[in-house]
């Protein structure tokens, strides 16, 4: 055969394995192999029936994702499907790990799917800009019924094998630990029998009868989908298969298949697939370095932020001590906590069994010599250069040698606190994003002296507890905030000089983000930080707080909020900015979207490259992860160093020249020399 398929011959069954590590990717050589293996199994009359399974963590996880964007090498997966599914011989899939895209597609066109329960079955082609491509969009509504196909199509999230079986995906949950015995038991029985095609199926007649399904779907996920083309074509595609023949569908599904995979979107979006992966790898720390078993975790702050921290660990199976000063304000955080999960799991999210079980594993304390046998201690305290020193010698007293001592700073310098301890070597910092039990994004910082052990300790621990990593040099702001600094500056200085500040916010949102910065401080609160003197004005933020615009919270800030908190733009705040800009000097004038546009992402883009100059970050994906997973980036445009790549950097340079702003070297010459930050 060749050297990622082989098969094995148990009686009348040809067993076709898969061994293509690390995922079983159907590459070039896999689809030639699964066609030579039907082939085979078709040729030899003393073949009755046929397995496909894979060897390793998983059966094939999709479609070669490297091969994208390269010249195409037959077999295609179109074809290979077809020829498992024309076999008159039963095949049955046995599935374990994650049969994904391709992996799922491959399942579907089998007569029979068996898995261990721990399997997940998924189409999520949708998270790299696609759309199933091997028929996978007209396959599963036959046989599973477009209702059911579509949250699987359209979203991309696997399911577990139960529920694969619940709706019809898979015939049987076989055992954990004799998947390839059971499968061929399965197989034996089905000989002799009509094999039943996939591709005939009739249960997508449901969005026949019944077209509401899809504008259900749409309206009930706009939100989610808002923004990204690949959910559209996929519902499309979901549909076509209800109302056209299957080749047909089949050839619709390569319409939007082939439109996907050519834009920028998709490009994007496999970008970033690789960019998550390498986030995870430190050039300079080998893979293989020991790490520091992590068994108990302390927190110092119960506010919202240790509490968040602290969430994250108990659920990962953790135990946890939280410290604070005072009782009421233990008794506080700790309840607190208590509550989220309750409201988690009120909503069905959890079991209350979990939920006794996460809190079983947290402790509170007023008494540092409680923290003694942490291996991990994160500071979550005030953002103050002194209280940090304090509570950082503080833990370098008590806390075990050999233990990691993390801070949760958004930017003071960790090089300056670890100058606390008699250990600098194990002090980083971990600064999670507000709310931090939810927020996916865990900015890691690299001291000066950071040890290896403590830097890889410490992106496993980000894996294990189901964060995104990234790893920051010391820097203000580190990554993250340091990027958000220049946009924040220029969207001051735009309303100064006249441009409304809901087309600021509308820019962002109409590029894709969550929300924009004067809608943030208004959901955050106008007076976080105000000296509570309405006489003394010297900012636009206190001349909200001294006419009680506190924001959402107040019914007013920047906008006015109705009681569905929509918000409208308030004549009064705009008189109070144009007062404010001439008190300021401030000449106002009309200011279009694209001049707000590029006002805003341009700097930010510059500011990422001398993130790059000064090495404060690894690789350029490294930002582009933490802006999507941090600050609510569109994920479609591939992050801030990607979309520059896309917009082209000489446009970039030549934009903020325009705008009469600061370019930095490395930009310049990256823009002259026809480069790329991320290709
Ligand atoms: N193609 C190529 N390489 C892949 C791959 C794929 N489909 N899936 C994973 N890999 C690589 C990763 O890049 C990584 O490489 P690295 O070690 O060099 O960084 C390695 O395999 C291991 O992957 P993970 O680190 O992600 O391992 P995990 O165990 O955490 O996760 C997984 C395994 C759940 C399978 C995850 O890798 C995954 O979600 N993969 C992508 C699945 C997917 O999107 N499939 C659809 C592809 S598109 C398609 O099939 C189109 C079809 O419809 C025509």
């Amino acid at each position: 055969m060749n050297s990622a398929i082989s098969t094995e011959r148990q009686g009348n069954v040809l067993i076709i394995v898969s061994d293509n590590p690390p995922v079983n990717a159907l590459g070039q050589a896999v689809r030639e192999g699964l066609q030579k293996g039907i082939e085979e199994a078709a040729s030899d009359d003393s073949i009755e029936a046929i397995v496909i399974r894979c060897e390793g963590r998983t059966f094939f996880a999709g479609a070669d994702i490297t091969e994208f964007g390269k010249a195409p090498k037959g077999p295609s997966l179109p074809e290979v499907c077809d020829a498992i599914e024309a076999s008159d011989k039963p095949v049955v899939a046995a599935i374990h790990g994650t049969a994904l895209g391709g992996g799922c597609e491959v399942a579907l066109a089998c007569h029979y799917r068996v898995a261990v329960p721990s399997a997940k079955i998924g189409l999520p082609e949708v998270k790299l800009g696609l759309i199933p491509g091997a028929a996978g969009t007209q396959r599963l509504p036959r046989l599973v019924g477009a209702e059911a196909a579509l949250p699987i199509v359209v979203i991309g999230d696997p399911i577990s094998a139960k529920k694969a079986e619940h709706i019809g995906l898979l015939d049987k949950l076989v055992g954990e630990n004799s998947l390839a015995e059971d499968a061929v038991e399965f197989v034996k029985r089905k000989i002799g029998q009509p094999v039943p095609r996939t591709s005939h199926g009739t249960a997508n007649e449901d969005g026949v009868k019944d077209p509401q399904i899809f504008d259900n779907f749409r309206a009930k996920n706009g939100r989610k989908l808002r923004g990204f083309d690949a959910p559209n074509a996929a519902i499309e595609a979901v549909k076509a298969a209800g109302e056209m023949s299957f080749e047909d569908g089949v050839k619709k599904e390569r319409e939007l298949f082939t439109k996907l995979m050519t834009g920028t979107q998709s490009a994007a979006m496999r970008h970033y697939f690789f960019a998550e992966r390498a986030a995870n790898k430190i050039d300079d720390v080998p893979a293989d370095t020991p790490l520091i078993p992590i068994k108990t975790v302390g927190i110092i702050g119960a506010g919202t932020m240790g509490g968040g921290i602290a969430m994250n660990f108990l659920s990962a199976g953790i135990k946890t001590v939280i410290l604070e000063m005072k009782q009421e304000a233990l008794d506080r955080g700790l309840g607190v906590i208590r509550k989220n999960y309750e409201n988690t799991a009120k909503r069905g999210r959890m079991t209350t069994e979990q939920v006794e079980d996460a809190m079983g594993l947290l402790s509170g304390t007023l008494d540092y010599a409680d923290l003694a046998d942490c291996d991990l201690v994160i500071e979550a305290v005030y953002e103050n250069m002194d209280v940090k020193k304090e509570v950082f010698a503080k833990l370098d007293s008590v806390v075990k040698q050999g233990a990691i001592l993390a801070s949760n700073t958004s930017y003071l310098n960790i090089d300056e606190i670890a100058t606390a301890t008699k250990r600098p070597e194990y002090v980083l910092g971990l600064h999670f994003f507000s709310p931090a039990n939810i927020m996916k994004l865990l900015e890691i910082v690299r001291g000066d002296k950071t040890r290896d052990d403590v830097l890889a300790t410490s992106m496993k621990l980000a894996k294990r507890i189901g964060k995104i990593a990234a790893v920051s040099g010391v820097c203000p702001g580190f990554i993250g905030n340091r990027m958000l600094s220049p946009r924040q500056q220029q969207a001051n200085l735009l309303i100064m000089e006249g441009a409304n500040y809901w087309d600021v916010d509308d820019v962002l949102l109409d590029f894709g983000f969550p929300m924009g910065p004067f809608q943030m401080g208004d959901l955050a609160g106008i007076d976080i930080g105000w000296h509570r003197d309405p006489s003394k004005v010297t900012t636009v933020r206190e001349a909200l707080c001294s006419v009680g615009r506190f924001g959402q919270k107040a019914g007013k800030g920047f906008y006015d909020y109705d009681e569905a908190r929509n918000r409208t733009p308030s004549d009064e705040v705009k008189k109070i900015i144009s007062d404010f800009a001439e008190k300021e000097g401030h000449k106002q004038r009309d200011i279009s979207k694209e001049e707000i546009k590029e006002r805003l992402l341009y700097p930010m883009v510059n500011e990422g490259a001398k993130i790059l100059d000064e090495k404060m970050a690894q690789r350029a994906s490294d930002i582009d992860v933490v802006w999507i997973n941090g600050y609510g980036w569109p994920l479609y445009t591939g992050g801030p160093m990607f979309w520059a790549d896309t917009v082209g950097l000489d446009n970039i340079v030549a934009g903020l020249e325009k705008h009469k702003l600061p370019v930095s070297d490395y930009l310049r010459k990256k823009a002259e020399a026809g480069e790329k930050f991320t290709r």
